[in-house]
């Protein structure tokens, strides 16, 4: 039998979710990672796939590449690391998370929401606008703790 390959495929804007990618190249060993604007082609070669996603008002920045590659996402073992402000269990999270067609949401081998990062620096007019109606500080609140479960299932699966 040959091995099963691994991809972290993340989306990112302002760079946490690549931070969470490469602790869980770091964490799980043996795995690749790919920006998503770049994974058109490579998720063909891969068995086990992490979609690591930033959150952009109240979407799931990757949810769109999930819907377009379902195809042959459906055929692989998958897991959605999210990234956002909101805690995992929010309202808005679970919002966010329930646009995903249901399908998807079934097919996953599991689902965590991790804390990301706030910076000013490099936002839109109308995205500083936005974050101070919500009152919201500059903060980041990243934390390799967050991984574990996602380290866990990748090692599982690979072992098998
Ligand atoms: C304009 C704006 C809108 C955001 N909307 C959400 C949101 O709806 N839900 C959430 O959890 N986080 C939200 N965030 C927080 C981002 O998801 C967070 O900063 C994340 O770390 C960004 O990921 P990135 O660093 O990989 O780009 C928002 C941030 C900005 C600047």
């Amino acid at each position: 039998m040959t091995a099963m390959k691994a991809i972290v495929i993340y989306h990112t804007k302002h760079g946490s979710t690549k931070l969470y990618a490469e602790w869980i190249k770091q964490a799980a060993g043996n795995i690749d990672i790919a920006r998503l604007e770049q994974a058109d082609s490579l998720i063909n070669n891969y068995d086990v796939i992490v979609i690591a996603s930033r959150t952009y008002m109240g979407r799931i920045a990757a949810s769109s590449f999930l819907r377009k590659k379902w195809d042959i996402l459906k055929n692989k073992k998958l897991y959605l690391v999210v990234v956002g402000m909101a805690p995992q269990e929010d309202e808005a999270s679970q919002k966010s998370f329930n646009m995903i067609p249901e399908e998807i949401r079934d097919h996953l081998g599991g689902y965590l929401k991790a804390p990301g990062k706030i910076g000013f620096e490099g936002l839109k007019f109308y995205e500083k606008l936005i974050l101070k109606k919500f009152k919201t500080k500059e903060e980041d609140k990243t934390d390799k703790k967050y991984i574990e479960p996602v380290v866990k299932w990748l090692q599982d699966n690979l072992a098998k």
